[in-house]
């Protein structure tokens, strides 16, 4: 029996006709001795009915039996059901298919969890659905969320070759770089010792593409890194790599709307407005204390550092006399926190190192807080004029160190708009997206710990032009032509205007970096040389994709949106991975193992 139709396609048009339906027992009733069968494909759900008097007994006997997720095929005559009995929550719902012949294809057995449950993910615990991964894919929703995502890398790929993009395959079996994230070793049968790493993204390859004159590269490339897991982090991830030559910052800004636009449409229908709005990481830092700002709210940071400059309290006047800063920001609608919910937020920000959470509550006409009585009128005065105060709102300060400062009170907005959301006082449009470019970064940040500099995205990126004659002198000042896109609060990708003169790049990695010259020149000595045979200016940009598509399906994890994820503990449930190997496996790679075996 070949099908004739998919399960979402038959209509009132289509009555009288003979068809051939196959695809999974969606759900089964027993209405009077007559079977109702809603037979489901990956495109949709189609009742069909079967009557004893049109079926033998045996056959009849095997449909009454079968468990949901079993495979059918049937054939049957469509006709318009009726009056009454019409299912207007599903596009087949005006038919059904009175079936004459069915074919049992594959019995299921009784299933771990059921599927046909649109709640289902809320209900059912992950590692399970994660175990029957298969199970779980068939759900519509999963079905809706690979498609979206075949789609959006079709517009993706096409987008880009109008673009004059070339897609081009880089090494998965690359080398050790120990910069940024941990690395997966794979280890080498034919020079026992050595190893490969697998790369944490083709940035060395696409700019080396560059020298290589390939001009416009792009690929969806496959990236792994070792880090703690999360919602929006898997061990192994995609992105759409992209490399440029002949460029400035512009031109990418420019490119990455396109694409978006392009993508945004095709999976949402959605027209987004360009250009972008751009900020300052000074900027995003000082009003929403985080480098990658969620615009959709207000609740912005304030400073008042020359306010509290003379506080008689001392918190206040004594940070400040450090060289740090006092910020505060009017969570709208809140005053109404518990004295334990102020402290859960208190607790909650002395894990982002916060010394304290001062807080006013705005309360039946009076300012509730045991630092007001330090206030003077003028202190009051300009807390009422740059927060706008009003009844009803509580007030919070961070006074520390300028970047601290900002990131516990961009830590607390976040926080306060999560219960503001769920005690239903702050409503955020779903289909509302904020684009932002986040531009001006510091190429550089200081690690207190190991007293020395590191990159603050990664040793390719170039200074800003005018910031090179300092880069020995105040590397703190130095701006990196580095640029994030931001939307509604996600890094959804970031890249950067590269350094191509060897003697730049060596500076970097050598005096400012204390990388040691033999291990400059072990680990990036390659990516030297070719920047001496013609080196093009080039920059580029990645876009993490699968952050990409778990925002245009409106879900928070990116493990809804892969295939084949892996738990928070970097485990595979379905196949069981990682999983020890063969002694002999491991003699022939000259391994030998210091952990105790498992059983
Ligand atoms: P970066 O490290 O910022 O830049 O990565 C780019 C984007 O990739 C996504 N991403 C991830 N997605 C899922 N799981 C992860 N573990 C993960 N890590 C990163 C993010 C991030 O914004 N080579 C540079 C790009 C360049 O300079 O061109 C790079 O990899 O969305
Ligand atoms: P204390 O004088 O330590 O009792 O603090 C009085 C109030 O100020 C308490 O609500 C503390 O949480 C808060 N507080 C203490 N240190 C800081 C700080 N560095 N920034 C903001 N608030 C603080």
């Amino acid at each position: 029996m070949k099908r004739t139709h998919h399960c979402n396609e038959l209509r009132s048009e289509h009555a009288g006709q003979t068809v051939i339906l196959s695809g999974w027992v969606h759900s089964r009733r027993d209405l009077g001795g007559v079977l109702f069968i809603d037979l489901r494909d990956r495109e949709g759900r189609t009742q069909t009915v079967l009557d004893p008097s049109d079926l033998t007994k045996e056959l009849f006997e095997q449909a009454s039996k079968l468990h949901s997720e079993s495979v059918i095929s049937i054939s049957g005559k469509v006709r318009v059901r009726p009056a009454g009995t019409e299912n207007t929550k599903i596009p087949t719902g005006q038919v059904e298919v009175l079936v004459k012949e069915l074919v049992v294809l594959n019995n299921a057995d009784v299933l771990p969890f059921p599927v046909d449950d649109p709640e289902l993910a809320s209900k059912v615990n992950e590692e399970l659905r994660l175990k029957y991964r298969y199970l779980d894919l068939r759900r519509p929703e999963m079905t809706r969320n690979l498609r979206v995502r075949s789609k959006v890398a079709i517009a993706t790929r096409s987008y880009m070759d109008e673009q004059g993009f070339l897609e081009v395959e880089t090494p998965t079996l690359f080398k050790s770089t120990p910069e940024g994230a941990r690395e997966f070793l794979v280890p080498n049968r034919r020079d026992p010792g050595t190893f490969y790493a697998l790369p944490q993204s083709p940035q060395q390859f696409k700019q080396i593409l560059m020298v290589a004159g390939v001009e416009k590269y792009f690929q969806l490339a496959r990236c792994y890194r070792d880090e703690d897991l999360r919602a929006d982090r898997q061990p192994e991830f995609t992105q759409v790599d992209i490399e440029m030559s002949f460029i400035e910052r512009e031109d990418i800004y420019a490119l990455i709307e396109g694409l978006l636009k392009r993508v945004w449409k095709t999976a949402l229908n959605v027209d987004v407005p360009t250009p972008f709005k751009r900020i300052s990481f000074e900027e995003a830092l000082n009003r929403f204390g985080i480098d990658k700002p969620d615009t959709r709210f207000g609740m912005e940071l304030v400073d008042f550092t020359e306010e509290f400059r003379a506080s008689t309290f001392k918190v206040f006047s004594g940070t400040i006399a450090n060289g740090g800063v006092v910020k505060a920001m009017n969570a709208k609608g809140l005053a109404d926190a518990t004295q334990g919910q102020i402290e859960t937020m208190t607790e909650y920000a002395k894990g982002f190192g916060a010394k304290g959470l001062a807080y006013i509550k705005v309360e039946k006409g009076e300012w509730k807080s045991p630092i007001v009585k330090f206030f003077n009128e003028a202190e009051k005065a300009a807390l009422i004029e740059k927060l706008r105060i009003e009844e009803g709102d509580l007030i919070l300060f961070a006074a520390d160190q300028w970047l601290n400062a900002c990131e516990i009170l961009g830590k607390i907005r976040l926080y306060c708009a999560d219960l503001l959301k769920s005690q239903g006082k702050l409503t955020i449009d779903a289909n509302r997206f904020d684009f932002l470019w986040v531009i001006e970064f510091p190429l550089l940040g200081f690690d207190r710990e190991q007293n020395r500099w590191y990159s603050s995205h990664h040793p390719f990126t170039a200074p800003v032009n005018e910031d090179i004659p300092i880069l020995k002198t105040e590397p703190k000042k130095v701006r990196g032509q580095h640029y994030d896109i931001v939307v509604n609060g996600v890094e959804l990708g970031g890249g950067s205007i590269r350094i191509h003169q060897p003697d730049v790049q060596k500076t970097i990695f050598e005096e400012i970096l204390q990388i040691p010259p033999d291990m400059v020149k072990a680990r990036f000595g390659y990516m030297l040389d070719a920047f001496r045979y013609g080196a093009p200016p080039h920059g580029g940009i990645a876009l993490g994709f699968d952050r990409l598509i778990a925002i245009l399906c409106g879900t928070q994890s990116i493990r809804d949106v892969i295939a084949f994820p892996k738990t928070a503990k970097g485990t595979d449930l379905m196949t069981d991975s990682p999983a020890p190997v063969e002694p002999k496996q491991l003699r022939d790679l000259h391994i030998e193992l210091k952990v105790a075996k498992k059983e």
